[in-house]
């Protein structure tokens, strides 16, 4: 599960968009999760677009079956990231905590979403929680 820019302040960041649990306590909970489900649920959030673009870009050697990630604001502008997981060819699920439509209109517009598997929005921390019950369905259909 990669988590792009400034999604290390939840908890704290406009709580009344994005909630009040902490990052850590999302990826704390979802581990937890894909192993009673079977499945090793692999977290990392960064800054920097090349440490997610290098984590892309690792996933198959790491045997990755499928991606969850919250690419925060590189959603709407990222072709790098975009290319990465196209590069990849590993399927993604896309999340995101707020209802992207329901904002600005340069959030609507999602430079990852055409490719996606399929992309979860507006449920808050639950929307990861989706995201990990459709990456595991992905990754069993993938290879049982
Ligand atoms: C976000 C939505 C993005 O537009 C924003 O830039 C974020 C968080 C979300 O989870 O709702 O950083 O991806």
């Amino acid at each position: 599960m990669l988590n792009g820019p400034n999604l290390n302040l939840l908890g704290q960041r406009e709580p009344t968009l994005y909630g009040r649990e902490t990052l850590v306590a999302i990826e704390t909970r979802l581990v937890a999760q894909a192993k009673a489900g079977g499945h090793e649920l692999v977290c990392a959030q960064s800054n920097a677009e090349h440490v997610l673009l290098e984590r892309i870009h690792a996933a198959p050697r790491d045997q990755v079956r499928c991606i969850i990630i919250n690419a925060g604001a590189w959603t709407h502008t990222s072709i790098a990231l975009r290319d990465a997981l196209l590069g990849v060819a590993i399927p993604f699920v896309e999340v995101h905590l707020s209802n992207i439509h329901a904002r600005e209109e340069f959030r609507h517009r999602s430079l990852l979403a055409d490719r996606a598997v399929g992309v979860i929005c507006g449920f808050g921390p639950l929307g990861y929680e989706f995201a990990l019950r459709a990456a595991m369905a992905e990754a069993d259909r993938a290879s049982p």
